[in-house]
């Protein structure tokens, strides 16, 4: 895709990876692919914020050739070590070799770590700034959003933020920017990037948040590193993200399992039909051999309560499932309620093995799980229908 006029002297150079389907490693599944977003000014000096995934360098080239010779760039903002954004640095750098790299002392580390270029490098810190001419950069470190590594950069007289990883999500698209597409979608997108990357990192993003706004700086685009650029409405996506960090709530309970012979997959659908009897809370149900863990993902970040089930094996939950709550317990979810549940043949466990877990990641077991042995029958049936009821009542 060609490079985009953001507003005058601020171009998007980046790329559009239509066919990722599998991010950092299998941790995040991209069903709408990504991009790689990267920046251009264009001044009396010429700063290039970011570049792109390695094997999308000839993208990036192609785009900046497409506005300056890429000889006469002057900077080269890292904003992230992460190779999404910095691989095709040395393929940039070779073209303009008397370039500076600037990033945090960090990022310097980790690009030599990764690179071993020779390229000369700026170390910047929070409130530095760098004048292009009639342009002004500010620096802001935001350790953790997403790497230790990680900064803001601050475009001053235009008053465009480029958050790097903050504020984005993974869609690929050939329209840039937020009233163009369709806003439900891209906020659903939006919350997934949240609930699989930076939910960990919460309490840090509040305290940006807070720095940015005690510091009374103006915004009036957001143009992040992946998916698409805020610019109609700028606090939209930053009140999401508080409301997100924050941990809110609702009354909703999501169920994940996984099943061997049907067993656990008939006492998940009944303990939903007792969370359904309470009338007032929403219940999502997966089954997670067969669910994107992403999505699954997404739907816990605003529900109250977490109910496992697993059937037992070895005396222990299934693979699926463990894998899938590793996952959720370095997501580090704060004030939610747990419940565990499965059947088992000749010996039970995985229901203690699940709440072990979910005590473990910091979520509350708020009742007894409930185990049933072999095929479920009728008063059990009715347990399970309690069970929920019982749950939804808590949650
Ligand atoms: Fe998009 Fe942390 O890299």
């Amino acid at each position: 895709m060609s490079a985009v006029k953001i507003i005058d002297g601020l171009y998007w150079v980046g790329a559009v990876d239509w066919g990722v389907r599998a991010f950092h490693g299998h941790t995040y599944n991209t069903q709408k692919g990504t991009t790689y977003n990267a920046y251009l000014i264009v001044d009396e000096k010429i700063a290039l914020v970011d570049t792109v995934y390695g094997p999308f360098s000839k993208e990036l080239i192609a785009n900046i050739k497409e506005i300056v010779d890429p000889s006469k760039i002057d900077y080269i903002i890292a904003n992230h070590v992460e190779t999404d954004h910095s691989g095709a640095l040395p393929a940039v750098h070779a073209l303009c070799p008397k370039a500076k790299v600037l990033g945090t002392e960090k990022c310097k580390e980790g690009l030599y770590k990764n690179y071993y270029g020779k390229w000369e490098f700026q170390t910047v810190k929070s409130g530095d700034k760098l004048s292009l001419g009639k342009k002004t950069l500010t620096f802001l470190e935001a350790p953790m959003l997403h790497w230790p590594d990680s900064m803001f950069t601050y475009m001053m007289e235009d008053q465009v933020l480029l958050p790097n990883d903050a504020f984005g999500q993974h869609y690929a698209s050939s329209q840039r920017f937020d009233d163009e597409v369709d806003e439900c979608f891209l906020m659903d997108e939006a919350e997934k990037y949240y609930a699989n990357i930076l939910l960990p990192f919460s309490p840090l993003v509040l305290r940006k948040i807070d720095e940015v706004q005690k510091a009374g700086i103006p915004i009036k685009i957001i143009a992040p590193s992946h998916g698409i650029i805020w610019r109609k409405d700028p606090g939209k996506i930053v009140n999401a993200y508080v409301r997100w960090a924050k941990n809110e709530t609702k009354k909703k309970v999501v169920i994940v399992y996984e099943t061997m012979w049907n067993s656990t997959e008939i006492m998940a659908k009944q303990i939903a039909e007792g969370i359904i009897s309470a009338g007032s809370v929403d219940v999502k149900i997966f089954n997670i051999s067969t669910a994107d863990k992403t999505d699954v993902m997404k739907e816990m970040l605003d529900a109250k309560g977490f109910l496992i089930g697993s059937s037992t094996h070895g005396n222990d939950m299934l693979p699926n499932i463990l894998g899938f709550l590793a996952f959720v317990k370095d997501m580090k979810p704060k004030g939610r309620i747990g419940g565990a549940f499965g059947s088992y043949g000749w010996a039970g466990g995985a229901v203690a093995s699940i709440e072990k877990v979910l005590k473990e990641s910091g979520i509350e077991v708020a009742q007894a799980g409930l185990g049933v042995r072999f095929v479920p029958d009728e008063a059990e049936m009715k347990k399970c229908f309690e069970f929920g009821k019982e749950f939804a009542g808590r949650v």
